[in-house]
């Protein structure tokens, strides 16, 4: 069932931190396109204004410029408020590598402080961005819920830091929390621009701009790269789940393997490029392989994702050729 067909109640509020970003800017969107209520609260500081200029308009929606690392702001975010979904946070595991303080403070902190604010002021969900870095060095495929590695960065230590207290909240509070780990989102708004860019934009600008991508490593690493509107379907789904599936962490995939030397190829094809790649040293805190397992997902929360790489890669490409 496609989640534009989800029933919420009526004057049902969402609040989505990190809203002026790639995946809040989506969650905005779709519960706009809904016809409910959105508090966006975002500080702005990977996240645009023309994010929020897009939505300023419609009566729905409202943006708090606020940050999570103050629980007064946080307190003030989640007035009157039904569903919380927690995206703000800095991603990136090369610049946590760089950070570690600054992600600290912000990733496990300010999503705490969100936690709380959500259990003193009543939220009856709270669904909050993990991360496939959770699982680290475990050498298994698919990726399996329960079956996690030693971490190899900052930005993954803060993930599994905030599902822990996930799962604290629901247990010793009895608030109902959903961490959902994403694998490698794509799709509309992404940011191509910057030394942390996701490889997709970041391939696809230089590629229109006919310039030469490096690829980090051989490019045979592969990733279970996900379309955006998956990731919306899971947090809209998750909002609905029954309290028996909160206090718990799933993976938010499609369920495939792309293999980033082939994406590299297919995005010149689709662009009309003839361009070799540069290759370059491999990343620290990368893995080698990554694909998730889904079927938690699917059947705790009723997840079902429609968008393929395939079906996804085109409308992203699409999208970028008109708005780049
Ligand atoms: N994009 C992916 O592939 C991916 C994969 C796994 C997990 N995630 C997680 O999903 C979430 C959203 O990621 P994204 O790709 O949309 O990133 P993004 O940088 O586009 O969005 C994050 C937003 O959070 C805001 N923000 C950061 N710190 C804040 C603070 N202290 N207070 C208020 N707002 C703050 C930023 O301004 C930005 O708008 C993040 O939690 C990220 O860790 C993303």
């Amino acid at each position: 069932m496609s989640y534009k067909e989800l029933k919420f109640p009526k004057d049902s509020v969402f609040l989505v931190t990190g809203g002026a970003g790639f995946i809040g800017s989506n969650l905005c969107e779709a519960i706009l396109s809904m016809g409910y209520k959105v508090r966006c609260m975002d500080n702005l500081s990977t996240g645009k204004r023309e994010n929020v200029d897009l939505f300023i308009d419609n009566p729905n929606y409202t943006f708090l410029e606020k940050d999570i690392r103050n629980l007064e702001d946080c307190m003030e975010a989640c007035d009157g408020v039904d569903y919380v979904m927690n995206e703000a946070a800095w991603g990136s595991v090369p610049r946590s590598i760089e950070m570690p303080l600054f992600y600290e403070e912000n990733n496990i902190r300010g999503t705490l402080n969100m936690m709380e604010a959500a259990r003193q002021k009543g939220v009856k969900k709270f669904v909050y961005a993990s991360s496939s870095s959770v699982y680290g060095d475990h050498p298994v495929l698919p990726k399996t819920e329960g079956q996690e590695g030693n971490l190899l960065s900052p930005y993954a230590l803060t993930k599994r830091v905030d599902e822990e207290y996930g799962k604290l909240y629901k247990k010793l509070y009895g608030l109902d929390t959903y961490g959902l780990r994403y694998f490698n989102v794509f799709g509309k708004r992404q940011d191509p621009n910057g030394a942390y860019a996701a490889v997709i934009p970041k391939f696809i600008k230089m590629l229109i701009n006919d310039e030469t991508p490096t690829i980090n490593g051989d490019g045979k690493q592969s990733r279970d790269f996900t379309y955006v509107e998956n990731v919306v379907e899971a947090n809209l789904k998750a909002c609905l789940a029954p309290t028996e599936a909160a206090g718990e962490a799933y993976n938010v995939a499609f369920g495939g393997r792309e293999y980033l030397i082939d994406i590299y190829y297919m995005l010149c094809d689709a662009l009309g490029k003839k361009i070799e790649p540069n290759f370059g040293p491999d990343r620290a805190g990368d893995i080698k392989h990554s694909n998730a397992d889904i079927s938690k997902a699917k059947k705790l929360l009723g997840y079902d994702p429609e968008y393929s790489f395939e079906k996804g890669i085109k409308l992203a490409i699409d999208w970028y050729k008109e708005n780049l």
